[in-house]
């Protein structure tokens, strides 16, 4: 059920405009995803054809983990990219280190949907009842109510961090930009997944009509959401800043050897940088 009053987070008004450059923008996403929140995953499960998970385990994969990696997925959502780098590191992580994966966002009814996943999640319900094998699978991922531009992390503190599809959802993705730096140990990698405008002019077309005409309809009926938020979803990605610009605001904090991942035929992209 929508967890929020259906107050428009976004009108078509606010979105005649760039939405990126709205005063109020990161409370109208945080009242948009609050509002979303109970049929988030069944969106994006239907509406990337299943492959969203593939995109987040590509992002976990291209981040070459170590077993003692310390793991901070910002705006964590409903926890899918958390969860996916706990499924990659708990089998060489065990016993595993309480607190090695953190998941941070800002929207509670996001944050309680990751916690009640990962609950139920297998590794934890296999573990559980093992205390010789595991103390404590639970705590491997701890679930946190932060800002990404205010991390409530101590600097060189993580060996990566990573956001799925977030970034493009904070008010100032500079001021992030600069937090996952400031939170990264020397050698720590950052990874972001995010969606992009294909440059095959033909899958360019589809992507935008089924983008922007087909799934701000079909979403919101499955979400029975008057947030606005599968309309702000379209124009949030057209107006936001391309993979040059993305490489660009990476090197701006310090970062190095940027490399970009397309998937799916460069609906999503995935980024690596590295602080040295
Ligand atoms: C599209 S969802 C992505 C969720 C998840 N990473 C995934 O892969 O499905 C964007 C998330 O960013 C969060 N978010 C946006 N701005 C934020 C901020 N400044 N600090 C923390 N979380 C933020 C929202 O609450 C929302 O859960």
């Amino acid at each position: 059920m929508p967890t929020e009053t259906q107050t428009p987070a976004w009108t078509d008004a606010d979105l005649s405009a760039n939405p990126h450059a709205n005063a109020d923008k990161a409370k109208r996403v945080e009242r948009m995803f609050a509002s979303i929140a109970h049929a988030y995953d069944l969106n994006n499960r239907l509406h990337s054809m299943w492959r969203d998970q593939a995109w987040r385990r590509a992002a976990v994969k291209m981040v070459e983990l170590k077993p003692s990696d310390r793991v901070l997925d910002v705006a964590c959502g409903t926890g899918d990219l958390a969860i996916a780098f706990a499924e990659a590191l708990y089998p060489q992580a065990l016993p595993g280190v309480p607190g090695q994966v953190t998941g941070i966002d800002f929207t509670l009814p996001m944050l309680t949907r990751a916690y009640d996943k990962w609950y139920s999640h297998g590794i934890v319900e296999h573990y559980h009842d093992d205390p010789d094998t595991n103390p404590g699978a639970e705590g491997f991922i701890q679930w946190c109510q932060g800002d990404a531009m205010y991390l409530p992390i101590p600097d060189k503190s993580v060996d990566v961090v990573s956001i799925a599809f977030g970034i493009r959802n904070v008010a100032d993705p500079a001021a992030a930009m600069r937090e996952f730096y400031r939170v990264l140990r020397p050698g720590g990698r950052v990874i972001i997944l995010e969606f992009s405008t294909p440059t095959n002019p033909v899958i360019r077309f589809f992507d935008r009509v089924y983008r922007e005409r087909v799934m701000p309809i079909t979403a919101s009926l499955i979400a029975r959401d008057k947030s606005g938020a599968y309309k702000y979803l379209p124009k949030s990605v057209s107006t936001f800043i391309d993979r040059a610009g993305m490489v660009e605001s990476m090197r701006a904090v310090g970062f190095t050897d940027p490399t970009i991942k397309t998937l799916t035929f460069g609906v999503a992209v995935c980024y690596r940088g590295v602080k040295v």
